[in-house]
């Protein structure tokens, strides 16, 4: 299993079967939880928020990047980028995170949405545009497409100014 990824998964289930209010209730048997917990899930995220929290995209960490990125949002967890760069333009980008299954979902989007872009272009990814991309998350859980966000900015920030301070000069100006 990939880093991070069953603890996420057991703090989103504990958190999720106690917003449920069966934490201490007796379940008949773990396919009844398993079943109560999908249909919780189905019912609060879109299709892609879930794929994209169960099945992640680019997570892990990078060798040697060209950029790295680590933000603590105000919910206290925090996600980190790496990406290698070539020409101005992402040809990887990968992320970890110690926070919610949500957090996973957004850093899988962001990383996949930053791929191939230029660093130009991807520094302009917004919180709209991860939580557009899957197809919303709940209110009390856009924050964490946020932290995806900046975490980004940050990564991209991180690898222009490694690019200056090797001589190297960005086709572009970041972001402004
Ligand atoms: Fe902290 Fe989702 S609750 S990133």
């Amino acid at each position: 299993m990939i880093d991070g990824l069953e603890s996420s998964l057991r703090k989103w289930a504990g958190e999720t079967l106690e917003g449920m209010g069966i934490s201490g209730e007796r379940i008949a048997n773990f396919a009844e939880l398993e079943e109560r917990l999908m249909a919780n899930m189905r019912a609060t995220y879109s299709d892609t928020a879930i794929d994209f929290s169960l099945n992640p995209r680019n997570m892990g960490k990078l060798e040697s990047p060209d950029g790295f990125g680590r933000v603590t949002g105000p919910c206290g967890d925090t996600m980190e980028i790496y990406l290698k760069a070539e020409n101005g333009s992402i040809i990887d980008a990968r992320f970890i995170t110690d926070g919610c299954v949500t957090s996973i979902a957004a850093g899988s989007m962001v990383t996949e949405l930053a791929r191939g872009k230029s660093l130009v272009e991807a520094g302009k990814i917004s919180q709209g545009e991860v939580l557009q991309a899957l197809e919303g998350l709940p209110e009390e859980s856009e924050h964490c497409a946020l932290l995806a966000a900046d975490t980004l900015k940050e990564a991209i920030k991180n690898c222009l100014d490694s690019k200056r301070g090797r001589g190297e000069r960005p086709s572009k100006e970041l972001f402004v």
